[in-house]
């Protein structure tokens, strides 16, 4: 165990950390050249294309370092503010970081929230300037950025390059000097962390765990926590490139078992696997609490598939615990989930993969913040949805989630920025100098505001150098009102939004025109109102269509009018129907493109 290191790599999004990662394979040879492809810890087609890591990994690599052998696992976390979850799960598994900062971008708001989770885990944090190979790469000044933050020595910091292929040696060896074995019994009751799982559909349920006391041995009864189930280890081993069956596992290791399971519901991350024989093992703490920040209905595209999404769902659920979700029924859209996602590209991803893991496709609504209100009958009621909005005359009161946002800036680009977030219903809180023209930004908002749009924006007016953090700080009272969409006079419950009052006139005009623009022209004229309560605030009309498709054909020919039937048919797949008007997917997420 003295010559385990278990280690993640934290940094911001782009900082370099899959490269990197990459490199530290090539180097121990983890992975033979043939195998060797680029971001190869990025497995995820999802994750290749995007060029972002989504979720985290976990893969063990040998380095002889002084003439001994030492076995280094390494965690892979993502830096996207989404998913800072998957985050302090590696972090819990670890017992140290290294902290990539990109020598050409310096600081920014997720080196800071993750290397403050590591701290927070005592992790011993080894700081790596990355992309020197960079011309415009700023050592000197970024080094300066790097001891302000963490009080770390000059000389403690490794200058490389995850492309050039610099200072790879440098980083191990200073993993395996600097970085503290794990501490644990191999021979008190087994306490295993499950850190990750991943559903695989010969196989069963892979659990991911690292073991923080006791020894786990092939065969042996094991017992889950938190479900209280238990199981055999019908294969417990390492996770290599591939996973490398073993027969004994001690402390400190990182690991998979697989038993057989098939019920995702049975294993949730964070729980601790112990021996059947020992019922009386204490469960480790210490992960975050998952907090769902936007709820989104996910609706079947056929109604017919509502059971096999609901299964697609749960199995997705297992390799992304922080996905929550009900079911829910909507009068436009038929049976489905409200889901909670961490944030929008947590939604995207979970779309993306839903299509092309489990071969669905689904109708997404607009995206909702949880919202309170309180009313004069029922007292405190939860909103997930506009329609779980009560009646205008019971509410007493709204209140709406709000955080505190953390920005770090290029200094030209204060003024911009303060004048997004105002214009975001924000308080500016705080302005603080990095150095001379990095600034720091504290903001109190609201956090449906940054739902939407606003992290594109916020990237847009500041050329790409503004980041952005933010934590939950609690519920405030707000004018929150339901606004309501109707087409030819029928409400659309998957278009209601809650909008803030001064905002809803805009919100409802600007939604019927993006609206008349993409709802498809029909046989008749449909009028698109928007309306609160009774009050219509906004109307927009769409014209009726004169030539059916069939008039292109001049009689006869029948197997061009099939063609062109079915061609439509196809175009309607994602259509709804709500009374006479046909509604395409696009129009439900019309709201994200408000502009
Ligand atoms: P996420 O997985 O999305 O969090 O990003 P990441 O931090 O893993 O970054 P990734 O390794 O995907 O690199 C981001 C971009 O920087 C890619 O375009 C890389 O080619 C580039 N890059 C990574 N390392 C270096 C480096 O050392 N030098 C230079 N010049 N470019 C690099």
């Amino acid at each position: 165990m003295k010559n385990i290191r278990n280690f993640c790599i934290i940094a911001h999004i782009d900082h370099g950390k899959s490269t990197l990662a990459d490199r530290l394979l090539e180097f121990t040879q983890s992975v033979s050249e043939r195998e060797m492809q680029h971001q190869l810890l990025d497995n995820m087609d999802l994750e290749r294309e995007r060029g972002i890591t989504i979720k985290s990994h976990a893969i063990q690599m040998n380095y002889i370092y002084k003439g001994e052998p030492f076995v280094l696992n390494l965690i892979d976390t993502p830096g996207h503010v989404d998913f800072s979850y998957e985050v302090s799960r590696s972090i819990a598994a670890c017992e140290g970081a290294l902290l990539i900062v990109d020598a050409s971008q310096g600081i920014e708001a997720q080196t800071i929230s993750n290397l403050y989770l590591a701290i927070g885990n005592d992790l011993e944090i080894i700081p790596v300037l990355n992309k020197i190979d960079l011309p415009h790469a700023m050592p000197e000044e970024v080094s300066d950025q790097i001891i302000d933050l963490i009080g770390c020595e000059r000389e403690d910091i490794i200058h490389a390059s995850g492309k050039a292929g610099i200072g790879i040696e440098d980083i191990l060896n200073a993993i395996c000097e600097r970085i503290s074995a794990p501490k644990g019994d191999p021979d008190a009751p087994l306490q295993a962390l499950i850190f990750d799982s991943v559903f695989n559909s010969y196989r069963g349920i892979e659990v991911y765990f690292r073991i923080m006391n006791g020894t786990l041995r092939k065969g042996d009864k094991v017992k889950f926590i938190a479900t209280g189930k238990q199981y055999e280890a019908d294969e417990i081993g390492v996770l290599k490139l591939n996973q490398e069956p073993r027969q004994v596992l001690g402390a400190g290791n990182v690991g998979y078992l697989i038993s057989g399971i098939k019920n995702a519901k049975e294993v949730k991350v964070g729980d601790t696997i112990t021996h059947a024989a020992n019922p009386d093992t204490i469960q480790i703490q210490g992960f975050e609490e998952v907090k769902p920040m936007v709820f989104a209905g996910i609706y079947p595209v056929e109604t017919t598939e509502y059971e096999e999404l609901r299964s697609s769902m749960e199995k997705l659920q297992l390799n992304d615990a922080s996905l929550v979700w009900e079911p829910e029924t909507s009068a436009a859209l038929g049976f489905g989930f409200r889901c909670g996602f961490l944030g929008m590209l947590h939604m995207e991803i979970v779309q993306e993969r839903l299509e092309r893991e489990f071969d669905m496709t689904v109708i997404t609504t607009v995206p909702s913040v949880q919202f309170k209100a309180f009313t004069t009958k029922d007292g405190e009621i939860k909103v997930n949805a506009p329609s779980e909005m009560p009646e205008p005359n019971y509410i007493d009161h709204i209140e709406e989630p709000f955080i505190k946002a953390q920005i770090i800036s290029k200094a030209e680009y204060i003024g911009p920025i303060i004048s997004l977030c105002m214009d975001k219903r924000a308080i500016l809180k705080a302005q603080n100098f990095l150095t001379s023209d990095r600034v720091e930004l504290i903001f109190e908002m609201p956090l449906a505001e940054i739902v939407f749009d606003f992290f594109d924006k916020l990237k847009t007016i500041s050329r790409g150098y503004a980041s952005l953090d933010y934590e939950l700080i609690g519920f405030r009272e707000s004018h929150m009102v339901k606004l309501d969409i109707m087409l030819n006079g029928e409400k659309v419950d998957a278009l209601s939004a809650i909008v803030h009052r001064d905002k809803a006139y805009d919100w409802g005009k600007r939604l019927c025109e993006k609206l008349q623009e993409l709802l498809p022209r029909q046989m008749f004229e449909i009028a698109i109102q928007a309306a609160i309560g009774q009050k219509i605030i906004a109307r927009e009309t769409v014209k009726a269509l004169r030539k059916n498709v069939l008039a292109k054909c001049y009689g006869g020919d029948i197997s061009r009018k099939r063609k062109l039937l079915e061609k439509q048919k196809k175009g309607k797949k994602r259509m709804r129907q709500v009374g006479n008007v046909e509604i395409p997917q696009e129009a439900f997420l019309a709201v994200l493109k408000l502009d």
